[in-house]
């Protein structure tokens, strides 16, 4: 199976240090919206090399599966798991076809949804996410803005740049962005709207769909100033998203 971050591989763990994805922004979101995970049994599809399957286990997750596409980025996750056992499991596999893991209280996708090829795409994504959560529980996932816009700010200080970013994004439209690591690096994915998301989400079976606008910490605040942050705010590159199964 080859995927686009198998080309990627450990050059994302330096995107993982830059304030707008630590616990200042996406990560202090995205917890805030998932709730205690003490006791919850949880599977982060799309996991990448695990950043946040280990936050999972670190926060008390009765158990914690990844799941991605790409073969590297498992072998990654693997190794860190050899390094300091904490008893995740790691599958390789496009979540659209994932194979049966069980049922679980809690799935979790930080970046996956943009890069369904096509509505159907997500769809069968969707269904897959829904058949792995126990009855009345939850999927959260942290995606691309379909509210995003070219006006910017698209600047380096945040460390991703969206590249000829259009002003009226269509579904579908190819969009190219840039992170500004150490050793810099594209990324490609496809444009989704709201409306198109939550279609897709509903016929999978989810309800109660809530977006939510990422929201700076106060540790955030404290160490880079509201000045800051304010133009990131304004026009986020990420959002969160939680529904019911
Ligand atoms: C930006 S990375 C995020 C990784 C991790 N969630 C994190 O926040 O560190 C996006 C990940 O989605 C994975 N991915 C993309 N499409 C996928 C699919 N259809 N099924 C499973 N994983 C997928 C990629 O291989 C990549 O590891």
């Amino acid at each position: 199976m080859s995927a686009q971050y198998d080309s990627i591989g450990e050059k994302v763990a330096d995107w993982d240090v830059l304030p707008v994805r630590s616990e200042y922004i996406e990560g202090h979101t995205f917890f805030k919206v998932l709730g205690p995970i003490a006791g919850q049994s949880v599977l982060d599809v799309a996991c990448g090399d695990g950043l946040y399957t280990r936050q999972f286990k670190a926060r008390g997750a009765s158990r914690a599966v990844g799941v991605d596409v790409s073969e590297e980025m498992i072998r990654v996750g693997r190794k860190l798991e050899d390094e300091q056992r904490s008893g995740i499991e790691y599958h390789v596999s496009d979540v659209a076809e994932m194979a049966n893991l069980g049922q679980f209280d809690l799935v979790t996708a930080v970046y996956l949804l943009h890069y369904a090829h096509s509505p159907e795409h997500m769809l069968r994504m969707c269904r897959n996410i829904h058949a792995h959560l126990k009855p009345g529980g939850s999927f959260v996932t942290y995606t691309f803005n379909p509210g995003f816009s070219a006006k910017g700010p698209n600047s380096t200080r945040y460390g991703i740049s969206m590249l000829d970013f259009p002003q009226a994004p269509q579904d579908g439209h190819a969009i190219t962005a840039e992170l500004h690591t150490k050793t810099p690096f594209t990324i490609h994915f496809s444009y989704w709207s709201q409306a198109t998301h939550e279609q897709v989400l509903r016929e999978a079976g989810f309800h109660s769909l809530t977006w939510t606008r990422p929201e700076c910490s106060s540790e955030g605040l404290l160490k880079y100033g509201q000045a800051f942050w304010q133009d990131y705010l304004d026009n986020p590159h990420g959002i969160a998203l939680r529904c019911q199964r």
